[in-house]
């Protein structure tokens, strides 16, 4: 297939209506480039991929199967609210694989972040590939490549391709029904399509997941009270309306323990860090003014909910010096 560009002079989608006739000709482009073919998508559940997967219902239905690989790294409820739209609500064909074990089974000991990261890519392609070799007659593999992932990859920048790392017996074509949209537009479109507002306006969420916010080497223990914390924070965030007006929020938890009191008794459990920020594209970044009542309030139910944990902190560092990510 030809490289789809995006044209200089295409109208930003903005609205419900420029919304609607992008799907209208993606759902025609889409059925004169599959026919009767048969096509796989990874769904991770972030915006992107929901919003393929949901225009490939629309376009091809059940000719379409859906992979959501669970790698124990999600957030609360990730999983959970995969199955509830894509399987219960928009009746996909949809493959759950629990490979929670799997992933924290390489990753035990494992303390550097740049090899962590390596052994969650290399594992999720693994598995994904495993997956696909089970199915018949599948030929295409869709992505959600968005416009800024092909200039990256054309500047150097990143090296994108998701479909880059599969093994070479699996040859599959593209499709990339996103293609030619920046974020802000897959995400009206994504509205469009009926998805609901938690999945398309939700904040950045890194592929390594919770992963990198559970620092060194990851524990089940210490990943759940990452998992937990992050939560609460962002139930809290969610009704004091910062949900949607800080860009990135969540918790860290590192992996020293610090002395406590807890029923009158010495502890010795982990500090949770709070982080919240702001920024444009992610290169530079400046810390939320929390109310520091709220922090408060998060921390009351932080030590009090999550168990392990006897202590908060905010994180007050911008980027540069601090990188969003704390590996
Ligand atoms: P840093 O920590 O580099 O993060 O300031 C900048 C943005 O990138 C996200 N991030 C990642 N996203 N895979 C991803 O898909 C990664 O390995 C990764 N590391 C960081 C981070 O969450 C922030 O939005």
């Amino acid at each position: 297939m030809a490289e789809l560009r995006r044209p200089d002079n295409m109208q930003r989608i903005t609205t419900p209506e420029l919304a609607r006739a992008f799907i209208d000709e993606q759902i025609a482009a889409l059925r004169a480039q599959i026919g009767d073919r048969k096509v796989l998508l990874a769904l991770s559940g972030g915006v992107d991929s929901s919003v393929v997967a949901a225009l490939l219902i629309k376009a091809v239905g059940q000719q379409l199967t859906c992979v959501h690989v669970n790698h124990g790294l999600l957030r609360k409820g990730e999983p959970e609210q995969v199955i509830e739209v894509f399987r219960n609500q928009m009746k996909a064909n949809l493959i759950y694989i629990d490979a929670v074990d799997r992933f924290l089974d390489k990753l035990a000991g494992v303390s550097d972040p740049e090899t962590k990261r390596k052994i969650i890519g290399n594992e999720f392609i693994e598995v994904f590939a495993e997956e696909a070799r089970k199915l018949d007659g599948v030929s295409l593999l869709a992505q959600g490549t968005i416009w800024p992932d092909i200039l990256e990859s054309e500047g150097g920048i990143k090296a994108h391709h998701n479909a880059g790392g599969l093994p070479d017996d699996l040859n599959f074509e593209l499709v990339e029904p996103v293609r030619i949209l920046f974020k802000d537009e897959v995400r009206v479109v994504g509205s469009e399509l009926g998805l609901p507002d938690g999945m398309v306006y939700r904040q950045p969420f890194p592929g390594p997941g919770l992963g990198v916010r559970c620092v060194g080497a990851i524990t089940r223990d210490r990943l759940e009270a990452v998992r937990e914390s992050d939560a609460i924070l962002r139930e809290e965030f969610a009704k004091n309306g910062l949900a949607g007006k800080v860009w990135q929020y969540f918790t860290i938890v590192p992996d020293f323990r610090t002395t406590g009191i807890r029923d009158g008794q010495r502890s010795y459990d982990w500090p949770v860090v709070i982080r919240a920020v702001n920024t444009r594209d992610a290169m530079s970044a400046t810390v939320e003014d929390v109310p520091f009542a709220l922090l408060q309030h998060i921390t009351d139910r932080i030590t009090h909910e999550v168990a392990g944990v006897n202590r908060v902190l905010y994180d007050l560092t911008p980027k540069p010096t601090g990188t969003i990510e704390w590996e």
